[in-house]
């Protein structure tokens, strides 16, 4: 059953395109529209813009583009009705019946509150009578009450069932404590607790949902943690420890460790912004989520082998991200945990300031290819270093590296420079060159970058989107665009989107973009929200609608006209130089 059309409207009148994207995106006010880095994509300058009159996002940078419920699909990965219940719970709206079946929306509700339950009783466990041995563990560990109950840590006490009878109690069944992961099914089909006589680590997401825990030992057995499996709402590739109290530091910078002690012990000696990967190597999906937050990470991942070669790989991942990364060195110590019980917080305080750019740990990478005794394999580093350095963005930070590389090499820093310039001027002409390409092709940027949704006949298309805008922009518009139908149209796209919205439009009911996320794609989204994101004024709409509908239906040709088609190209056009100008004016 579709979602009723007045519910969808009421919905999207009350959420706030600029209110929804700030939630996930910092953005900063220009002119009369909004820009920022882009969520979905790695970006150091923002290409991303959200325009409240049209209430709609676009992408310039990965073509992403669409209205609200479009956002929220992309950015938590959800199907349309999921992303419209999200929604829906921020305004506090109630959605109305989807149809009988229970939806995944609903299955991942009732485990995030029974998680919610099971943290409260660890944490209740923990400060009982049955607690006592997990308390004086984690006392023993330096942390105070006030650290206990910032993370609501709790114990899982010694007994088989202790969790599922206290969750049968508040109604849960057997089904739903395994699909959390609370409980394991034995061979002969009875369930017992996952997680015994540990101290409980509960992790928390960003919206501040209970997805999941770790579990620790109190001695020296094994497994040291037992972690949550993944269930419908935890992953442990997507989430990180501690971002939902991270997220709100005034830091700047997170703080990646490889440990929930690292990061708790951190938070204690007041490094707010600290996190820990879950038991696994750092992935993309990490490294998304914390550029969401941040634009700088530290990697202070254990002084060992291991922990050295895990922080390399995660170098690139979140330089990906759109993340500046500095690798913090611990020494002295097995980990920041114990280097600041053994050192204070001061020390840990200093490491983070010196912690070294990755510059530096690049050039030692590729200096570990060459045997610089050689003079040819000298200079073959010279010039993959100088490739290096010449890709750094100020003038500054290439003399200072080119100036390390230099000295790893033995030659002259005017020497190192000589290189470094050759190797920038390449770039630059490399980039020259990509840029005069694009210019020089407007027509082809107004194409969809999907290529099933390519237009067969670009200046008809045109005229159709013109009016398609038109039509977003002033529902009371259609009124003066007679019997045309999208069938009409040359795209299919935008004949279908020119139909749907005068469906709406002769209901009343709202115009917008964000309407049309029910029925369309993602990457029909993306176009569409491309068509909407272009000017087009109201003033003289009268004119504008008869020059559009004589060119679709191909009588602008007989009449010499065509000029409209024109315009836009040229409004195309500057919006790029606009935009060139804007990315220039940053740098
Ligand atoms: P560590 O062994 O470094 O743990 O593993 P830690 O956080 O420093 O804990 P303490 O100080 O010994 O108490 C780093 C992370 O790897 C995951 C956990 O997330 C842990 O925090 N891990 C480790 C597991 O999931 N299972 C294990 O058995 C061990
Ligand atoms: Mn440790």
């Amino acid at each position: 059953m579709p979602l009723p059309e007045r519910f969808l409207d009421e919905l999207l009148a009350r959420t706030d395109i600029v209110d929804l994207v700030s939630e996930s995106v910092r953005l900063t006010k220009k002119g009369s529209s909004y820009w920022g880095c882009c969520p979905f994509h790695s970006e150091k300058t923002p290409s991303f813009h959200v325009v409240p009159d049209r209430q709609m996002y676009k992408c310039f940078g990965c073509g992403k583009g669409g209205g609200a419920i479009n956002y929220v699909m992309e950015l938590e990965n959800l199907p349309f009705k999921d992303a419209v219940a999200v929604l829906a719970q921020r305004v506090g709206m109630q959605v109305p019946e989807f149809g009988s079946s229970p939806g995944a929306r609903e299955r991942r509700e009732k485990i995030l509150e029974m998680n919610k339950q099971a943290a409260r009783v660890f944490h209740r466990w923990l400060n009982g009578p049955e607690g006592a041995q997990g308390l004086q563990y984690l006392q023993s560990r330096g942390l105070s009450k006030r650290t206990l109950t910032n993370f609501g840590l709790g114990f899982a006490p010694n007994r088989w069932d202790g969790l599922i009878t206290e969750l049968s109690s508040q109604g849960y069944d057997k089904r739903d404590l395994l699909d959390a992961g609370l409980a394991v099914s034995s061979k002969d089909g009875r369930i017992y607790d996952r997680f015994r006589n540990r101290v409980m680590f509960p992790i928390i997401d960003v919206r501040g949902g209970v997805i999941g825990f770790g579990g620790r030992v109190m001695d020296d057995s094994t497994p040291k943690y037992l972690n949550s499996p993944d269930t419908p709402v935890y992953n442990k590739s997507r989430n990180v420890f501690a971002l939902n109290i991270a997220k709100t530091s005034k830091a700047g910078r997170v703080i990646l460790t490889e440990g929930y002690m690292d990061t708790i012990s951190l938070h204690q000696a007041g490094f707010d912004s600290a996190v820990a990967s879950l038991g696994t190597a750092l992935t993309e999906e990490h490294g998304q989520l914390l550029s969401r937050y941040f634009k700088e990470a530290v990697i202070a991942y254990d002084g060992d082998g291991a922990g050295v070669k895990a922080a390399q790989r995660a170098i690139p991942i979140l330089e990906k991200a759109g993340l500046k990364v500095k690798v913090l060195r611990v020494q002295g110590a097995k980990d920041p945990d114990e280097l600041i019980k053994s050192y204070g917080r001061e020390a840990f305080a200093r490491l983070l300031d010196q912690s070294e750019n990755q510059v530096d740990y690049r050039l030692a990478q590729i200096q570990k290819k060459y045997d610089l005794s050689d003079d040819g394999q000298r200079i073959a580093f010279l010039q993959e270093a100088a490739q290096l350095v010449a890709g750094l963005r100020s003038a500054v930070e290439r003399e200072i590296y080119g100036g390390h590389a230099a000295q790893t090499a033995g030659v002259t820093p005017d020497t190192m420079k000589l290189e470094v310039d050759r190797a920038l001027k390449g770039r630059l002409r490399k980039e020259k060159k990509q840029q005069e390409r694009r210019d020089l092709a407007p027509a082809s940027q107004l194409q969809p970058r999907a290529r099933g949704l390519r237009y067969e006949n670009i200046r008809s298309a045109r005229a159709e989107e013109g009016l398609l805008r038109l039509l977003m922009l002033d529902p009371g518009l259609l009124g003066r665009m007679g019997e045309l139908t999208g069938g009409e149209f040359s795209s299919p796209l935008l004949g279908r989107a020119f139909d749907r919205l005068a469906a709406r439009a002769r209901e009343g009911l709202s115009t917008q973009l964000a309407a049309l996320a029910g029925e369309f794609t993602g990457e029909e989204m993306d176009h569409l929200a491309q068509v909407a994101a272009q000017p087009e004024s109201v003033a003289n709409s009268g004119q504008a609608i008869r020059d559009y509908i004589s060119l679709i239906r191909g009588e602008g040709l007989l009449r010499g006209g065509g000029e409209q088609g024109d315009d836009l190209l040229l409004a195309a056009q500057k919006k790029y130089q606009r935009k060139k100008a804007y990315m220039e004016e940053k740098k």
